[in-house]
């Protein structure tokens, strides 16, 4: 059976950079709704174009595309141990999509971390935050400077600050969390899932307990 794992928790509370980690170190493939559809944008696709409508406004890309997008990436072969899930589900109507893709897939959602910050070190993350155009290696000129200034540790690609950082939609994405995502705070608490994750300690001690929350 296929392990899936929900990172969940609001916009720059480090599900990104923990899945990276998490999935070094657990084999899991680490699949973000944002980072793909950030790809699609970069090729122009038709998706791309339709996702930046609404991820410039710090908005969510409707339910059915985002939910057709991540089916078609859990066809890909790299899933079959299952993955570590960045960014999706977001709402409800997402969530219910993935248990029924979770039959289809023969896998089963173990544990969902539930990452929590205040607001204010949230804004202060993001606007500090730089990405590298490469593969989505996340840095922070605060809290986790690159070595070599703009340029990626893994693998030298440029780095780059994201459009949606901004201040203004930052403050949009967070609200937009607060109204669509939260809601699945209880539904994974009521499916007994849901274990919290303090993200406002450092990034290597968020990593040991979020190994040992998929440990127990
Ligand atoms: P997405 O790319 O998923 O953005 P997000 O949820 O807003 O989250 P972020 O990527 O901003 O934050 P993160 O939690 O990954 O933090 P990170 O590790 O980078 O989505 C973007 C857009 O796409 C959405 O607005 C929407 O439009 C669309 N979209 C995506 N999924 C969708 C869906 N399912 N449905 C509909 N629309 C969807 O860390 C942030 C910064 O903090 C970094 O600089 C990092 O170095 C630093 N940092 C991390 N941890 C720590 C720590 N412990 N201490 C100090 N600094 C830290
Ligand atoms: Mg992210």
């Amino acid at each position: 059976m296929a392990t899936f794992i929900v990172l969940l928790g609001p916009p720059g509370v480090g599900k990104g950079t923990q899945a990276k980690i998490l999935s070094e170190q657990s084999g899991l493939v680490h699949i973000s709704s944002g980072d793909l559809f950030r790809e699609n944008i970069k090729n122009q696709t038709e998706l791309g174009k339709l996702a930046q409508t609404y991820m410039t406004k710090g908005e969510l890309v409707p339910n059915d595309v985002t939910i057709a997008m991540i089916r078609e990436r859990l066809h890909h072969p790299d899933c079959k141990k299952g993955a570590i899930l960045d960014g999706f589900p977001r709402t409800p109507a997402q969530a219910d999509a993935l248990e029924n893709m979770l039959h289809e897939f023969d896998g089963h959602v173990d544990v969902v971390p539930f990452i929590t910050a205040a607001e204010d070190i949230l804004v202060e993350r993001l606007s500090a935050r730089w990405t590298c155009r490469a593969n989505g290696h996340i840095f922070n000129e605060k809290f986790n400077p690159e070595k070599e200034a703009g340029k990626c540790d893994f693998d030298g690609s440029e780095l780059y600050q994201r459009d949606d950082d901004k201040a203004e939609t930052v403050k949009r994405r967070i609200d937009v969390y607060l109204d669509q995502t939260s809601p699945l705070i209880s539904y994974y608490r009521d499916h007994d899932k849901l274990v919290e994750i303090d993200g406002m300690q450092s990034i290597e001690q968020v990593t040991r307990d979020l190994l040992n929350a998929l440990k127990n």
